[in-house]
């Protein structure tokens, strides 16, 4: 018996209800494939504060003898006991393939892949990952009802920024309440509109909002929904949007760092990129469905990454400018987010102008800070006071603006890569170009 294992014993004679200590051991044991005693000590561990450590353990031990329905039976039970760890579903996915239960052993091994995008092990890549997915359709996340929201802000919830809601009025709202009159003026209806602009500035606040104001559903995808590291699923996953948002319409589509589609995906070992775009077009044109009443909503921070296809006419080919808002617009979200707090004598005005280049999301934060700073101060005196002036400009001071950064770029891309004009928008508040 190696040393190690004599020590922990040793040291366990002293302090017999040392249960890190018995965890120790038992972990060497297990290593030491001396199963039998290791059994024997997860066994005592299992009604100590390790007794979620125990488990795993003691289902190891049972892997290591080939005894995978035990093995199966502790994992399950801690599964459905609450316990979300790595090691739990990276060896129940093993053990279920041993007993050849594939379609489980599937799950367990996403679910594995839920916690760790990167995690891989060969054994389950190569047994699980590029199996005929047709095995696994009972498997297949579903996209259902609760992909839906019902909106519960609109225009009057976006402070300010009246230019970008008027675009959205005219390229967006009017053509979903009057269809009739744009398709008089030989005007076309649908396809989708594209947001960009800085980060934090309300793109994705503004979509939900647009939803809000047409009293319409949303439908708000991340790319995380949709993509699936099975070959054909995310092209699935994609099309079973679109449908949900077919059968609600009117509704509103949304699909948020939409330029992530073409992204590469070498951490998945696949090169779906490419099809999947393929489908969203597809999609997006409507060529095999009716997208009457689906009016499709992107919004991107890196407008120059998305592959042109995305814009030809008929699919993003109206694009919106989401700037960052100006001192208008500040007083206004200022005054909204400061609504339901416990204010004095606010100096709205003032606050605004010195907030020069500060985003919605840093105004947000910028009143965190506030409210942080003014707690710390009424922990001494126990007394709550209302945030003024002051406090918001202390905390001004200490956040610093996100929107720069993003026009360094940008303002590159403009000048040199502006297909079309399409990035005007840009110079023009650059002022740059009238
Ligand atoms: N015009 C605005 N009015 C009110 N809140 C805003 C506004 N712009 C941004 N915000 C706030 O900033 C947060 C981040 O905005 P978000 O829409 O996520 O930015 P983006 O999608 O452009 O990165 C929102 O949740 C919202 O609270
Ligand atoms: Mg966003």
């Amino acid at each position: 018996m190696s040393n190690t294992i004599l020590n922990l014993r040793e040291a366990l004679k002293h302090s017999p209800d040392n249960a890190p200590l018995r965890l120790l051991l038992a972990d060497a044991l297990l290593t030491a494939n001396k199963l039998v005693d290791a059994e024997i000590e997860y066994t005592i561990l299992l009604t100590s504060a390790s007794a979620n450590k125990a488990k795993i353990g003691l289902a190891n031990v049972f892997f290591k003898k080939g005894n995978y329905s035990a093995c199966n039976v502790i994992l399950e039970e801690a599964i459905e006991g609450g316990m979300e760890e790595l090691a739990v579903f990276t060896l129940y996915a093993k053990a279920l393939l041993k007993e050849s239960n594939f379609g489980k052993a599937v799950e367990m091994y996403k679910r594995a892949l839920t916690i760790d995008r990167n995690y891989f092990d060969e054994e389950l890549d190569s047994q699980l990952r590029l199996r005929d997915t047709n095995a696994f359709e009972e498997e297949d996340m579903e996209i259902d009802d609760r992909f839906l929201q019902k909106p519960n802000v609109n225009f009057d919830s976006v402070g300010g920024m009246e230019a970008v809601k008027k675009e959205i009025e005219m390229k967006i709202i009017k053509p979903l309440q009057h269809p009739e009159l744009y398709k008089a003026y030989g005007k076309k209806v649908g396809g989708g509109i594209l947001l960009y602009g800085p980060p934090g500035c309300g793109k994705t606040y503004l979509a939900k909002a647009t939803a809000g104001q047409v009293n319409a559903k949303f439908i708000s995808v991340g790319l995380n929904n949709i993509l699936d590291m099975w070959i054909g699923n995310s092209e699935k996953n994609l099309h079973e949007i679109f449908e949900l948002a077919r059968e609600n319409a009117p509704c509103v589509l949304f699909i948020d760092e939409i330029d992530a589609l073409g992204a590469s995906r070498s951490d998945m070992k696949q090169s779906a990129g490419r099809h999947l775009i393929n489908q969203f077009l597809q999609e997006l044109d409507g060529i095999n469905n009716n997208n009457e009443g689906v009016l499709i909503l992107g919004a991107t921070n890196t407008p120059w990454n998305l592959d042109p296809a995305f814009r030809r006419p008929g699919r993003f080919d109206r694009i919106v400018f989401v700037p960052p808002p100006d001192e208008q617009s500040r007083e206004e979200i200022l005054k909204l987010k400061l609504k339901d707090k416990p204010v004095e004598g606010v100096d709205y005005k003032s606050l605004a102008k010195k907030a020069e280049h500060f985003s919605g999301a840093d105004i947000d934060a910028m009143i965190d800070i506030a409210i942080e700073l003014k707690l710390e101060s009424s922990f001494v005196d126990g007394i709550p006071k209302p945030i003024n002036t002051n406090d918001l400009l202390n905390a001004l001071k200490k956040h610093k603006p996100s929107t720069q950064e993003w026009f360094m770029t940008a303002k590159n891309f403009a000048m040199f890569a502006n297909d079309a004009g399409l990035y005007d928008d840009i110079l023009t508040y650059m002022k740059i170009k009238k």
